[in-house]
């Protein structure tokens, strides 16, 4: 595939100009979501502010703004409440996920369930996955591209409840499950910003695939964080993909190594000790990074494409 250049709709930013644009685009941001969940009903304005003003890594809307600048968009302040709403898409399915997953520690805070229970945790999703459809009508065509990854998203840890469920859990549906659960919205945030930008086909294409590489290198370590990092490290709770038969240590091992024996557990757990295993997922992530940034080779260098690559790669070398 040859892909064109994009033609820069505004004068090259040097390096401290783009990083200034930034980081108002990400305050910006943090105000449009804090603002959007303001309600009567004390509980989940108060529940959805704890989950939002705990923080995040807000990698997903980077991404967004990253690939909109790096396709030569000048008005990041016109992908603001597109970013929100993916964000607010992501903080949604945490907040049921540790509902699923029994996870007590979240961003450094006590869990929306740990802190309100199942009932006001399970509405505190609700909520903001509602609030996503008050920040994206003026995007028009744009909306399936994040409909289609919040539908992925929720097949995702489907799939994975449903695996787990049947001790399904092979490398190829390991593979199957975090496309749909993580990488979807990786890709769609790649995508949105370089439509935004104005990107051809093709273009808007070769940002989606750096994105769901991201996205599934980032699952990856997620999992193997997962394995060896303690909650504290993580500010989330750790150990959980192990206990509940999941996740990478799961996915990687040698699938006949457990044949017949009596607690399969104790076996993985020897493979995690082991160290191949999670050797093997980290090298998988890094090639699926490597894959990705040959992906936007075709961008004009810039402020916004080095920083893409630095996301990149911070996807594989990040502690939490
Ligand atoms: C956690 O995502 C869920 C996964 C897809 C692994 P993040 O690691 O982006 O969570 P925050 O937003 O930084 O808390
Ligand atoms: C990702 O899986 C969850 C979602 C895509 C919602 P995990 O279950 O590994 O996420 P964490 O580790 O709880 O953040
Ligand atoms: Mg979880
Ligand atoms: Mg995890």
């Amino acid at each position: 595939m040859s892909l064109q250049q994009p033609t820069l709709a505004n004068p090259a930013l040097n390096v401290a100009e783009f990083n200034q644009k930034l980081e108002r685009a990400l305050e910006a941001l943090e105000q449009r979501m804090w603002d959007v969940v303001a309600s009567e009903v004390n509980v989940l304005q108060d529940a959805s502010r704890h989950i939002l003003g705990a923080g995040g890594k807000r990698v997903r809307p980077r991404l967004l703004f990253l690939a909109y600048t790096a396709m030569g968009g000048a008005h990041l302040e016109e992908t603001l409440d597109l970013s929100a709403a993916l964000e607010l898409i992501h903080t949604a399915s945490i907040v049921h996920d540790d509902i699923n997953d029994h996870g007590v520690v979240r961003r450094g805070r006590p869990s929306v369930n740990a802190k309100w229970g199942r009932t006001f945790a399970l509405l505190t999703g609700d909520y903001l996955f509602t609030k996503v459809f008050e920040l994206i009508g003026r995007y028009g065509e744009l909306n399936p591209i994040l409909s289609s990854a919040t539908t992925a998203l929720v097949e995702g840890e489907t799939l994975q409840a449903a695996a787990v469920k049947n001790h399904e859990f092979t490398r190829e549906i390991y593979f199957r499950i975090i496309n749909l659960k993580t990488a979807a919205l990786f890709r769609a945030a790649a995508k949105l910003g370089a439509v935004m930008a104005g990107a051809s086909r093709e273009q808007a294409e070769a940002l989606a695939n750096f994105g769901n590489n991201i996205g599934l290198s980032f699952q990856i370590i997620d999992d193997v964080l997962d394995v060896t990092s303690s909650t504290e490290q993580l500010g989330k709770t750790s150990g959980i993909d192990v206990a509940q038969g999941r996740g990478v240590a799961v996915a990687f091992e040698d699938s006949d190594a457990h044949v017949g024996e009596v607690d399969p557990m104790l076996s993985i757990r020897a493979h995690i000790l082991n160290g191949k295993t999670l050797e093997e997922a980290i090298f998988q992530a890094r090639r699926l990074v490597e894959e990705a940034i040959e992906q936007i080779a075709f961008l004009p260098s810039s402020p916004a494409k080095d920083a893409l690559i630095n996301l990149a790669h911070s996807v594989t070398d990040r502690t939490n």
